[in-house]
């Protein structure tokens, strides 16, 4: 297990960062390319641990995927119904949108599929899939009533189904639209609240009709094949991983930081709008759509932020970020709340335990609360031995937690950052970061 130790930083930060890939963007883009008839060039994609297990399970189904640099790959899309049936279990890794989303492929294909993981991926609920994945009429099974992974396929002659989703989440949303170009007839998903709508657009970009029917449901219509042609896709920056810098000029006096090329799409940028409430400022230069997904440069600087309570529709736009949220919480006047994310204990780690936990390490005032938690502040925070629970997100939270606090930090269980963000210290480094 490695470590990273962060004291706090004498410089303020300053400059252009770049962050990595998109993570949900890159994952989608490894599944869907070699469902279109010819050539996709997919330039600054994110290499990670998470993605690789993506391009592996594809490739395991017979997609023909070269690497032509460390950024570029070159796919060589062979139609709608080309994918073959796998010698092997597909290895998802740790990742959920690897065994969701391509669970969704494989309950349209009609040879058998196994996809399995991690023991952490083990405990990651799979019933919200395999319920409505069954009812558009794939064969499934699964560990413990259907519930876990491994899960098991045998797809096909799938029917379009109309689902209510019992939470907003993005995963299983997407599941059931990529079933969904295996079946029958159109298939129509509801969701409590808008989740980010990344396949949505990867979709209609390759010629699919996926109509929005009102802000909270969306109907796919199965194509006779994807778009033919040849295709460049360039993958915007990860707004998740933008979102650790974003934090760390606003904690850090006097910093001012530019994140070129980030991600904008709505379903992901709940962070932006929590952060203003709390007497944040951001500028959004150059914003512009690419492939159909909106994207800006941000320009942030160093503020006093205030508390505020984040709840209902917000959660799922930012529900990646809570973990990053929670420390600039630590650092406003007043009484944060989250509240209505209980999906925040069924993440890499469970997200409310583990910010309580580590956060509190660092003499945080946090209170757990079963559906979020509720933190004090202004706090001076102070340097401590933490723990990164396997959860990249946490890992790199609480790196930033380290620049504030009073002496040295010390991050066990380093190396998961590996899962979106390879290059993190490197990053902050360039950031103007010092020891
Ligand atoms: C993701 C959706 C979110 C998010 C995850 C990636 C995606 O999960 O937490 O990191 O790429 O669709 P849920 O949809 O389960 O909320």
């Amino acid at each position: 297990m490695s470590e990273f130790s962060v004291t706090p930083t004498p410089n303020s930060l300053h400059g252009i960062i770049r962050v990595p890939a998109d993570k949900s963007i890159t994952h989608r883009a490894l599944m869907l390319t070699p469902l279109l008839q010819g050539e996709t060039r997919i330039e600054n994609f994110l290499d990670s641990e998470t993605t690789r297990a993506t391009l592996n399970c594809v490739r395991a189904m017979g997609a023909d995927i070269q690497e032509i640099d460390s950024n570029t790959l070159r796919v060589n899309g062979r139609g709608l119904h080309s994918l073959q049936e796998p010698r092997d279990v597909l290895w998802c890794l740790g990742s959920g949108t690897t065994i969701r989303l391509l669970s969704g492929i494989c309950a349209g294909q009609h040879f058998l599929s196994v996809l399995d993981g991690t023991p952490a991926l083990k405990r990651r609920p799979m019933g919200r899939i395999v319920e409505p994945l069954k009812q558009m009429g794939a064969t499934i099974l699964a560990r413990d009533n259907d519930r876990f992974p491994p899960l098991v396929f045998r797809g096909g002659n799938l029917r379009g189904i109309e689902y209510a989703l019992p939470v907003a989440s993005a995963q299983v949303k997407s599941a059931i639209l990529l079933a969904g170009l295996f079946a029958d007839s159109p298939t129509t998903v509801h969701e409590p609240a808008p989740s980010r709508d990344h396949t949505e657009r990867m979709l209609r970009a390759f010629g699919v009709d996926v109509s929005r029917l009102t802000e909270h449901s969306v109907r796919v219509s199965p194509p006779q094949r994807l778009e033919t042609g040849d295709w460049r896709l360039e993958i915007p920056a990860d707004f998740s991983s933008a979102a650790f810098f974003i934090v760390a000029a606003l904690l850090v006096k006097n910093s001012e930081l530019r994140l070129e090329n980030v991600g904008l799409n709505f379903g992901r940028t709940g962070l932006l709008d929590a952060l203003t409430r709390m007497g944040a400022e951001f500028e959004i230069q150059n914003p512009r759509e690419e492939n159909g997904e909106p994207i800006g440069d941000i320009v942030v600087t160093s503020a006093e932020l205030r508390a505020t309570n984040v709840g209902g529709g917000e959660v799922p736009r930012m529900i990646d970020e809570f973990p990053i949220f929670a420390i600039a919480a630590t650092q406003a006047h007043g009484e944060t709340r989250v509240r209505g994310a209980q999906e925040l204990r069924i993440k890499e780690s469970d997200r409310v335990v583990t910010v309580a936990q580590e956060l509190r390490k660092m003499g945080a005032q946090i209170e757990e609360q079963e559906d979020g938690f509720v933190i004090a502040g202004p706090t001076k925070l102070r340097g401590a031995r933490v723990n990164a629970h396997n959860d990249h997100r946490m890992a790199m939270s609480l790196a930033i937690a380290g620049l504030i606090a009073d002496g040295e930090t010390i991050i066990e269980g380093w190396e998961c950052v590996a899962d979106s963000f390879p290059y993190f210290s490197t990053a902050l480094e360039n950031a103007g970061y010092a020891r």
